[in-house]
């Protein structure tokens, strides 16, 4: 058995990663939880973000990400912290990330501290074919406008709907 096949407490350990976790993961976070919520079965998972960098560490979300979930009445209250690979490969069996070069970090950060290769997934690419997929990736929206955090938003809604349809049975166990 890989030691990352069971989570904390029996729960599914799912954690959503991108750049500087401000933007993309913390709303992917608070939008697979009010998903979860609203399907009775947060109590079942234990779900975080993080980002492969470390500049924005204890800041909360963008205040851009913080209105396109407010808009919904999905709260976001998470703090950034960079991922910290020795425990959140053992902790998360799940390990989403936005785009390419954060898979790429993952995979890195992995390696550099001595850990076996595990499968790191593209959120918008869950069933696979993640290579030379530039659609797959959910675009970074820090220097753009707010219309680029909408363009997110709706990405991340569609794909953590099917994040928790693939999780179902597992969640269920
Ligand atoms: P995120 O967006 O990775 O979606 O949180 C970014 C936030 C900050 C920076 C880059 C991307 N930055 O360079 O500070």
């Amino acid at each position: 058995m890989a030691e990352w096949d069971s989570g904390q407490d029996g729960r599914v350990g799912v954690l959503f990663v991108c750049l500087g976790n401000i933007c993309r993961s913390p709303l992917a976070e608070g939008v697979f939880r009010a998903r979860a919520r609203k399907l009775g079965v947060l109590d079942r998972l234990d779900i975080d973000s993080c980002g492969t960098g470390g500049w924005h560490v204890g800041a909360s979300p963008d205040p851009r990400s913080v209105a396109v979930a407010a808009l919904r009445s999905i709260p976001l209250d998470h703090r950034a912290r960079q991922l910290d690979p020795p425990r959140d490969f053992v902790r998360f069996q799940h390990i989403i990330a936005m785009d390419r070069s954060n898979v790429r970090e993952i995979e890195a950060a992995g390696e550099t501290h001595g850990l076996a290769r595990r499968p790191i997934r593209l959120l918008r690419a869950l069933k696979g074919a993640r290579e030379g997929a530039e659609h797959a990736d959910v675009p970074d929206p820090y220097y753009g406008g707010q219309d680029g955090f909408e363009r997110v938003f709706a990405m991340v809604d569609v794909a953590c709907a099917e994040l928790l349809e693939e999780l179902a049975d597992e969640i269920r166990r």
